[in-house]
C-alpha cells in the first residue's frame, strides 16, 4: 500500500521538494533513485537514506542532457529492476541564472534554458521512462507545475510559460499514454519554502512586498513545506489514485480558490 516498494525517479532530488519526496517515500519503503546536477547534496542525502534504513541511489543527470537522462533511466532499472514511477521535480527560475528579467532584458538563452529544463526536461525523462515504465503495475508520472501554471506573476516570463507547458503535458501524455495504463498527473504549489523561493524573493525589487504577494493569498496563512509536496507525491504515486489521472492538482493554501488577501478576513500571513 502507499509508495511501499514502488522504484521511483526523482530528478532534481538534491535539495528542496525533490529530496523531501525522497526522504517521505524512502522511509514509507520505496526504492528511490536520486537524480541532480548538484553530485555532492544528492550524494550526500541518498547515503542519509540508506544509513537509516532505506533503499537509495544517486546519478548525476541534467535533464536536459538526452544521454544523461537515458544513461539515468538505465541506471535506475539496474539498481532496482524496473521503474514504477517518474517524479519530473527538476526545475528552474530564471532569478537562478540572470538578474535581467524584464522583456526589454532578458537574453533568449535565459528564456531557452528554463523552457529547456523546466519543459524539455520533464517531456525527455518521460521519453526515456516509457520503456521501464511499460514494464511496471503501478507505472505513473507526476509533474512539478506551479501556480504560475494557471496564474500570472511579476517577473515569471520564462518560469511561467514551461510550467504551463508542463500543466498541458501532463494532459497530452495522459492521454497518448493511457493505453499503456500509465498515469500522468501534475501538481501547482504555492509557495514552498526551498532555494528557488529564496532565491526568486532575493532579485524581487522589493522582497518583503513580494513575499506578502505570494503567502497573503494562502488560505492556509503560512508558506508550504516541502513535506507538504511530498505527502502529495507520494498519494500520485500509489495505487490508491488509481482512478486519479491527467489532474492539475492545486497545492497552494487555498490560493488560487479566490480572489483577495487575508488581511481581509482579519488574519495575518506567518513566514
Ligand atoms: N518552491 C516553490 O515554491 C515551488 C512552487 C511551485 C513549483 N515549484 C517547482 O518544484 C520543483 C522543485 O522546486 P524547489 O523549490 O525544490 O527548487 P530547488 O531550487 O530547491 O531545487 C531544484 C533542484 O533541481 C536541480 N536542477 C536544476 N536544474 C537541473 C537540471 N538541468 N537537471 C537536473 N537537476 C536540475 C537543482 O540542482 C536543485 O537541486 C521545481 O520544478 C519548481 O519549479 C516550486
Amino acid at each position: 500500500m502507499g509508495v511501499e516498494n514502488l522504484r521511483i525517479v526523482i530528478t532534481g532530488a538534491a535539495v528542496g521538494i525533490g529530496a523531501g519526496t525522497a526522504k517521505l517515500a524512502a522511509q514509507r519503503g520505496a526504492s528511490v533513485v536520486l537524480s541532480d546536477l548538484n553530485s555532492k547534496d544528492g550524494e550526500a542525502l541518498a547515503a542519509e537514506i540508506v544509513s537509516d534504513g532505506g533503499r537509495a541511489i544517486f546519478v548525476p543527470c541534467d535533464v536536459t542532457n538526452e544521454d544523461d537522462v537515458q544513461a539515468l533511466m538505465a541506471a535506475a532499472s539496474d539498481a532496482f529492476g524496473g521503474i514504477d514511477v517518474l517524479h519530473n521535480n527538476a526545475g528552474i527560475h530564471e532569478s537562478l541564472i540572470s538578474s535581467d528579467l524584464t522583456l526589454e532584458t532578458m537574453t533568449r538563452e535565459t528564456f531557452e534554458r528554463v523552457i529547456s529544463v523546466n519543459l524539455t526536461g520533464a517531456w525527455l525523462c518521460a521519453k526515456y521512462a516509457l520503456p521501464y515504465l511499460r514494464k511496471s503495475d503501478s507505472p505513473s508520472i507526476i509533474n512539478a507545475g506551479s501556480t504560475s501554471s494557471i496564474t500570472g506573476y511579476p517577473q515569471c516570463q520564462a518560469y511561467g510559460a514551461s510550467k504551463g507547458g508542463i500543466m498541458q503535458l501532463t494532459k497530452m501524455l495522459a492521454v497518448d499514454l493511457a493505453a499503456d495504463g500509465i498515469r500522468v498527473n501534475c501538481y501547482c504549489p504555492g509557495a514552498i519554502h526551498t532555494q528557488i523561493v529564496d532565491n526568486f524573493l532575493a532579485a524581487a525589487p522589493d522582497p518583503a512586498a513580494m513575499l506578502s504577494t505570494m503567502t497573503n493569498t494562502h488560505l492556509i496563512p503560512r508558506m508550504g513545506q516541502p513535506v507538504d509536496v511530498a505527502e502529495l507525491v507520494c498519494f500520485l504515486a500509489s495505487p490508491e489514485s488509481e482512478f486519479v489521472n491527467g489532474v492539475v492538482w492545486n497545492l497552494d493554501g487555498g490560493s488560487l480558490a479566490w480572489r483577495g488577501t487575508i488581511d481581509i478576513l482579519g488574519m495575518e500571513a506567518k513566514s
